[in-house]
Protein backbone atom coordinates (compact mmCIF):
# COMPACT_ATOMS: atom_id res chain seq x y z
CA UNK A 1 0.00 0.00 0.00
CA UNK A 2 1.45 3.47 -0.64
CA UNK A 3 0.99 5.22 2.38
CA UNK A 4 1.05 8.99 2.69
CA UNK A 5 3.79 10.90 4.50
CA UNK A 6 1.12 10.94 7.79
CA UNK A 7 2.17 11.17 11.34
CA UNK A 8 -0.42 8.62 13.16
CA UNK A 9 -0.73 8.79 16.80
CA UNK A 10 -1.55 6.38 19.23
CA UNK A 11 -2.57 7.05 22.59
CA UNK A 12 -4.23 4.80 25.13
CA UNK A 13 -4.28 3.77 29.19
CA UNK A 14 -1.71 1.92 30.77
CA UNK A 15 -1.38 -2.10 29.05
CA UNK A 16 -3.80 -1.75 26.58
CA UNK A 17 -1.08 -3.04 23.83
CA UNK A 18 -0.64 0.10 22.43
CA UNK A 19 3.46 -0.41 21.87
CA UNK A 20 3.03 -3.99 20.21
CA UNK A 21 0.71 -2.55 18.37
CA UNK A 22 2.21 0.62 17.36
CA UNK A 23 5.14 -1.32 16.45
CA UNK A 24 3.51 -3.56 14.26
CA UNK A 25 1.78 -1.33 12.18
CA UNK A 26 5.21 1.34 11.85
CA UNK A 27 6.78 -2.18 10.84
CA UNK A 28 3.97 -3.04 7.97
CA UNK A 29 4.09 1.31 6.65
CA UNK A 30 7.64 1.40 6.83
CA UNK A 31 7.62 4.15 9.04
CA UNK A 32 9.09 5.05 12.35
CA UNK A 33 7.98 3.83 15.72
CA UNK A 34 8.30 6.03 18.45
CA UNK A 35 7.80 4.96 22.20
CA UNK A 36 6.77 8.29 23.85
CA UNK A 37 6.49 5.91 27.23
CA UNK A 38 10.25 4.90 27.44
CA UNK A 39 11.31 8.59 27.65
CA UNK A 40 9.24 9.15 30.65
CA UNK A 41 10.53 5.63 32.30
CA UNK A 42 13.67 7.07 31.72
CA UNK A 43 13.36 9.80 33.17
CA UNK A 44 12.33 8.24 36.15
CA UNK A 45 15.01 5.33 36.28
CA UNK A 46 16.88 8.86 36.09
CA UNK A 47 15.48 10.43 39.04
CA UNK A 48 15.26 7.07 41.70
CA UNK A 49 18.96 6.58 40.44
CA UNK A 50 19.60 10.09 41.60
CA UNK A 51 17.87 9.19 44.66
CA UNK A 52 15.39 12.46 43.89
CA UNK A 53 12.54 10.18 44.81
CA UNK A 54 11.89 9.39 48.53
CA UNK A 55 10.06 6.53 50.25
CA UNK A 56 6.99 8.00 50.00
CA UNK A 57 7.00 9.08 46.72
CA UNK A 58 7.72 12.87 46.87
CA UNK A 59 10.08 14.27 44.12
CA UNK A 60 12.77 16.33 44.97
CA UNK A 61 12.32 19.60 43.23
CA UNK A 62 16.11 19.72 42.47
CA UNK A 63 15.48 16.79 39.29
CA UNK A 64 13.85 19.87 37.33
CA UNK A 65 17.82 21.34 37.73
CA UNK A 66 19.48 18.44 36.75
CA UNK A 67 17.14 17.27 34.40
CA UNK A 68 19.56 18.54 31.48
CA UNK A 69 22.03 16.39 32.14
CA UNK A 70 19.85 13.46 31.50
CA UNK A 71 21.30 11.53 28.36
CA UNK A 72 18.30 10.01 26.21
CA UNK A 73 18.68 8.29 23.03
CA UNK A 74 16.93 5.12 21.43
CA UNK A 75 19.49 2.68 20.14
CA UNK A 76 19.06 1.73 16.26
CA UNK A 77 16.90 -1.60 17.25
CA UNK A 78 14.66 1.29 19.03
CA UNK A 79 16.17 0.57 23.05
CA UNK A 80 15.47 3.24 25.60
CA UNK A 81 19.26 4.68 26.07
CA UNK A 82 20.53 6.50 28.50
CA UNK A 83 24.49 7.57 28.23
CA UNK A 84 24.11 5.30 25.13
CA UNK A 85 23.14 2.18 27.22
CA UNK A 86 20.14 -0.12 27.17
CA UNK A 87 17.99 0.80 30.25
CA UNK A 88 15.42 -1.42 28.56
CA UNK A 89 14.80 -3.91 31.19
CA UNK A 90 15.07 -1.49 34.11
CA UNK A 91 12.68 1.16 32.94
CA UNK A 92 10.10 -1.70 32.35
CA UNK A 93 10.28 -2.83 36.04
CA UNK A 94 7.51 -2.55 38.65
CA UNK A 95 9.77 -0.49 40.47
CA UNK A 96 9.63 2.24 37.45
CA UNK A 97 5.83 1.67 36.69
CA UNK A 98 4.68 2.93 40.13
CA UNK A 99 6.73 5.80 39.65
CA UNK A 100 6.54 7.44 36.49
CA UNK A 101 2.85 8.57 36.64
CA UNK A 102 3.76 11.03 39.31
CA UNK A 103 7.39 12.10 37.58
CA UNK A 104 5.34 12.63 33.88
CA UNK A 105 2.67 14.49 35.70
CA UNK A 106 5.37 17.44 36.53
CA UNK A 107 5.11 20.36 33.89
CA UNK A 108 8.74 20.85 33.20
CA UNK A 109 9.51 17.36 32.77
CA UNK A 110 6.25 17.08 30.40
CA UNK A 111 8.24 19.99 28.43
CA UNK A 112 11.89 18.10 28.57
CA UNK A 113 9.93 14.99 27.34
CA UNK A 114 8.26 16.88 24.65
CA UNK A 115 10.77 18.87 22.82
CA UNK A 116 12.51 15.11 22.05
CA UNK A 117 9.37 13.99 21.09
CA UNK A 118 9.30 16.87 18.73
CA UNK A 119 13.09 16.68 17.47
CA UNK A 120 12.83 12.72 16.82
CA UNK A 121 9.71 12.96 14.92
CA UNK A 122 10.43 16.08 12.82
CA UNK A 123 10.46 13.85 9.33
CA UNK A 124 6.83 12.66 9.57
CA UNK A 125 6.44 9.13 8.31
CA UNK A 126 6.13 8.12 12.27
CA UNK A 127 3.90 6.25 14.41
CA UNK A 128 4.44 7.12 17.97
CA UNK A 129 2.43 5.88 21.12
CA UNK A 130 1.53 7.64 24.74
CA UNK A 131 -0.89 9.52 26.18
CA UNK A 132 -1.00 12.78 25.22
CA UNK A 133 0.14 12.03 21.53
CA UNK A 134 -3.20 13.12 19.51
CA UNK A 135 -4.22 15.70 21.96
CA UNK A 136 -1.00 17.44 22.99
CA UNK A 137 2.35 16.62 20.85
CA UNK A 138 1.22 15.97 17.48
CA UNK A 139 -3.08 17.47 17.52
CA UNK A 140 -2.79 17.83 13.77
CA UNK A 141 -1.77 14.39 13.20
CA UNK A 142 -3.53 12.78 10.12
CA UNK A 143 -4.03 10.07 12.06
CA UNK A 144 -5.21 9.29 15.47
CA UNK A 145 -6.25 5.72 17.05
CA UNK A 146 -7.34 5.63 21.04
CA UNK A 147 -6.61 2.04 22.14
CA UNK A 148 -8.45 0.44 24.57
CA UNK A 149 -9.09 -3.47 26.60
CA UNK A 150 -11.02 -5.24 29.08
CA UNK A 151 -8.97 -4.37 32.26
CA UNK A 152 -8.66 -8.04 32.19
CA UNK A 153 -7.06 -8.73 29.54
CA UNK A 154 -5.06 -5.77 30.27
CA UNK A 155 -3.17 -6.95 33.55
CA UNK A 156 -3.03 -10.50 32.35
CA UNK A 157 -0.94 -9.26 29.43
CA UNK A 158 1.15 -6.75 31.83
CA UNK A 159 1.73 -9.86 34.27
CA UNK A 160 3.14 -12.20 31.61
CA UNK A 161 5.15 -9.99 30.21
CA UNK A 162 6.78 -9.09 33.46
CA UNK A 163 6.84 -13.21 34.04
CA UNK A 164 8.85 -13.52 31.00
CA UNK A 165 11.01 -10.95 32.31
CA UNK A 166 12.29 -12.34 35.19
CA UNK A 167 9.95 -10.35 37.18
CA UNK A 168 7.64 -12.07 39.99
CA UNK A 169 4.67 -9.77 41.00
CA UNK A 170 1.20 -11.05 42.04
CA UNK A 171 -1.83 -9.94 39.30
CA UNK A 172 -3.16 -7.94 42.21
CA UNK A 173 -0.18 -5.60 42.34
CA UNK A 174 -0.13 -5.05 38.60
CA UNK A 175 -3.88 -4.77 38.22
CA UNK A 176 -3.46 -1.97 41.18
CA UNK A 177 -0.42 -0.26 39.53
CA UNK A 178 -2.62 -0.43 36.60
CA UNK A 179 -5.52 1.70 37.91
CA UNK A 180 -3.48 3.73 39.95
CA UNK A 181 -1.22 4.68 36.90
CA UNK A 182 -4.70 5.42 34.64
CA UNK A 183 -6.23 7.32 37.42
CA UNK A 184 -3.02 9.82 37.94
CA UNK A 185 -2.54 10.06 33.72
CA UNK A 186 -6.28 10.92 33.34
CA UNK A 187 -6.36 13.63 36.39
CA UNK A 188 -3.39 15.47 36.03
CA UNK A 189 -3.53 18.88 35.17
CA UNK A 190 -1.08 19.04 31.73
CA UNK A 191 -2.03 16.98 29.07
CA UNK A 192 -3.91 14.28 30.49
CA UNK A 193 -4.85 11.28 29.44
CA UNK A 194 -8.03 11.70 26.99
CA UNK A 195 -9.43 10.41 23.79
CA UNK A 196 -8.91 13.33 21.35
CA UNK A 197 -12.11 14.12 19.36
CA UNK A 198 -10.94 12.91 16.00
CA UNK A 199 -9.57 9.39 17.33
CA UNK A 200 -10.61 6.34 15.88
CA UNK A 201 -11.07 4.06 19.12
CA UNK A 202 -9.75 0.37 18.53
CA UNK A 203 -11.23 -2.27 21.34
CA UNK A 204 -8.40 -4.93 20.87
CA UNK A 205 -9.59 -7.21 23.86
CA UNK A 206 -10.56 -10.05 21.63
CA UNK A 207 -8.21 -9.25 18.42
CA UNK A 208 -4.87 -10.01 17.60
CA UNK A 209 -1.86 -7.87 16.19
CA UNK A 210 -2.69 -8.86 12.87
CA UNK A 211 -6.11 -8.05 13.18
CA UNK A 212 -5.57 -5.08 14.11
CA UNK A 213 -3.48 -3.62 11.44
CA UNK A 214 -5.88 -5.13 9.06
CA UNK A 215 -8.19 -2.51 10.62
CA UNK A 216 -6.09 0.18 10.56
CA UNK A 217 -5.01 -0.42 7.10
CA UNK A 218 -9.04 -0.41 6.61
CA UNK A 219 -8.79 2.82 8.26
CA UNK A 220 -6.18 4.55 5.92
CA UNK A 221 -7.58 3.40 3.04
CA UNK A 222 -10.75 4.74 3.38
CA UNK A 223 -9.19 7.93 5.00
CA UNK A 224 -6.50 8.50 2.59
CA UNK A 225 -8.37 6.95 -0.58
CA UNK A 226 -6.27 4.53 -1.88
CA UNK A 227 -6.46 1.39 -3.28
O1 LIG B 1 3.21 0.62 28.17
P1 LIG B 1 2.40 1.20 29.28
O2 LIG B 1 0.98 1.37 28.91
O3 LIG B 1 2.57 0.51 30.58
O4 LIG B 1 2.91 2.67 29.58
P2 LIG B 1 3.97 3.53 28.81
O5 LIG B 1 3.44 3.90 27.46
O6 LIG B 1 5.30 2.91 28.90
O7 LIG B 1 3.95 4.89 29.68
C1 LIG B 1 4.41 4.88 31.03
C2 LIG B 1 3.86 6.11 31.73
O8 LIG B 1 4.43 7.29 31.12
C3 LIG B 1 2.36 6.34 31.67
O9 LIG B 1 1.66 5.66 32.70
C4 LIG B 1 2.24 7.85 31.81
O10 LIG B 1 2.32 8.24 33.16
C5 LIG B 1 3.50 8.36 31.13
N1 LIG B 1 3.26 8.83 29.76
C6 LIG B 1 2.73 10.09 29.59
O11 LIG B 1 2.39 10.77 30.56
N2 LIG B 1 2.58 10.61 28.34
C7 LIG B 1 2.93 9.91 27.26
N3 LIG B 1 2.80 10.45 26.05
C8 LIG B 1 3.45 8.60 27.41
C9 LIG B 1 3.59 8.08 28.66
Amino acid sequence: MQTPDIIIAVDGGASTGKSTFARSLAAELGFLYLDSGAIYRCVTHFALQRKLIDSSGAVSPELENVLGELDFSFSPEGHACIDGKSVERSIRSLKVSSRVSVISALPYVRRFVDEILHRLGSCGRLVMDGRDIGTTVFPNAELKIFVTASEQVRAKRRYDEMLSKGETPTMEEVLANLRERDYIDSHRATSPLRKADDAFVLDNSDLTVREEIIWTLGLIRGKFGIL
